[in-house]
């Protein structure tokens, strides 16, 4: 994505031990993470990142800082380099039965025993196919007793051909749907108090 985002934006695939270096900025680090991939970790770490910036615009310093983090098994050592300077874990997870175990495994295994705060987001659903999917989602997470945040991510295409295009919901070209798809993650930033006086 690179240079088409308003916020600062780095790579560490390689480094990950660099990663410990973000702690001396002060900011509040915020950790996305599911070891299910394709759930929205990427679209929530950079949408989040645009409309905090959008309401804070440059600050003194750094006040927040997104972790964005494999998809996969394999790469636990990035995940594990991010969750030692977490100060809470975002997971996002889709509205569909195979997503369940995988997420509940990375809750379990790896955010749980650490003790880091965390909340589920629920990401892609689809209005037009009605909420059975939504109440299925939630009912699985309300028996896993998670703590689930109100917003739900709604699925728009508009979010996909993004990701091709570079860009974040805060430059989306204007319509309906770039509305409706933004007002998803300004209202998640809202409830996770990004963009208030700190
Ligand atoms: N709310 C949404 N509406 C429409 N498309 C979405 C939504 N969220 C994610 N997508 C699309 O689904 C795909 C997967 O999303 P994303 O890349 O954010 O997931 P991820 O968890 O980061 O995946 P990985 O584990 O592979 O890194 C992308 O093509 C993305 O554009
Ligand atoms: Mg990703």
């Amino acid at each position: 994505m690179g240079d088409k985002l308003p916020f600062d934006f780095m790579a560490a695939h390689h480094e990950a031990d660099k990663l410990a270096r973000l702690k001396d900025t002060g900011a509040k680090i915020h950790v996305i993470a599911n070891q299910k991939g394709g759930v929205g970790k990427t679209t929530a770490t950079v949408n989040l990142a645009a409309c905090t910036y959008s309401v804070l615009g440059d600050t003194d310093g750094y006040q927040h800082i997104f972790i964005d983090t494999p998809g996969t098994l394999a790469d636990q050592a990035i995940l594990d380099r991010a969750l030692e300077i977490a100060d809470d874990v975002l997971v996002p997870m889709i509205t569909e039965p195979l997503c369940f175990n995988p997420t509940s495994r990375t809750i379990k295994n790896v955010i749980e025993p650490l003790g880091i705060p965390y909340r589920v987001l629920i990401n892609g659903w689809e209005p037009r196919d009605g909420v059975a999917d939504l109440e299925d989602t939630k009912a699985y997470i309300a028996r896993k007793g998670w703590p689930m945040l109100r917003t739900v991510v709604r699925r728009y295409k508009i979010h996909a051909r993004a990701v091709a295009e570079g860009t974040v919901v805060t430059h989306y070209k204007e319509s309906g749907t770039a509305y409706r798809a933004r007002e998803d993650f300004f209202r998640l930033s809202l409830e996770l108090g990004y963009g208030g006086v700190a």
